[in-house]
């Protein structure tokens, strides 16, 4: 989707309160990297998450915690979302946010390699999903979403067109595969009914059958 488009559905769909907005300066201003989900895909996020009365949320990757602000706000009084994070300083920040937001109580924020994080978590049950951290590991994470998610759940991930490397076949880099490959499943995985909405950067959405 281009630019104009995106601030379009953004602008009508997706307008960003005072904490949200604040999070996206100082997150500029402190050197996070630009690479947040778009307003607009944070809304999205919400509608899928109601659609399947989502309580209890998954998130790989939290950055400055701008997406887990999204996601924890679609969820009910008693819902939680446990979000993975590698770096220690993105945590911090997204702590001190999700706290602002008045949402410390929902949202847990867990340090450490996603992998093994994700290992911790066998045997409990999701309603969601939302894979947002490195590209390369796209299939395992995928693997995880179908043995942490219940049926009729969801899988998400973003950056589903990677910047449109994934249509163009002189890139043949480990993250670009791993985007390939995860929506190779999504689209063809008999457990899951997947789609890729063109939205922003993409965004693969799978029901778990
Ligand atoms: C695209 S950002 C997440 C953005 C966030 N979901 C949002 O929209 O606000 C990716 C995050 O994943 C983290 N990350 C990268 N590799 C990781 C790994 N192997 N395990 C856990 N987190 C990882 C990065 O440190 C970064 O903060």
């Amino acid at each position: 989707m281009t630019d104009h488009v995106g601030d379009y559905v953004s602008r009508v769909f997706a307008a960003e309160d005072e904490i949200l907005l604040s999070l996206r300066e100082e997150a500029d201003r402190t050197g996070l990297p630009p690479i947040s989900i778009s307003a607009d895909t944070g809304r999205l996020l919400q509608v899928l998450l109601l659609a399947v009365g989502a309580r209890r949320v998954l998130e790989v990757g939290t950055l400055g915690g701008y997406s887990a602000i999204w996601i924890a706000r679609a969820l009910p009084a008693d819902g939680s979302l446990i979000s993975l994070e590698l770096e220690t300083k993105h945590a911090e920040f997204a702590t001190r946010y999700v706290r602002r937001a008045g949402l410390a109580e929902k949202v847990e924020i867990r340090v450490g390699r996603a992998l093994d994080l994700l290992a911790s978590l066998d045997g409990e049950q999701f309603d969601a999903i939302f894979l947002d951290a490195d590209k390369e590991p796209l299939p395992t994470y995928f693997e995880w979403g179908l043995r942490l998610v219940r049926r009729g759940g969801l899988i998400i991930a973003d950056n589903a067109l990677w910047g449109g490397r994934v249509v163009d076949e002189r890139v043949d880099d480990d993250a670009t595969r791993g985007v390939r490959e995860m929506n190779r499943r999504m689209a063809t995985d008999p457990r899951v009914a997947g789609i890729l909405v063109p939205t922003h950067d993409g965004v693969a959405i799978g029901v778990v059958l």
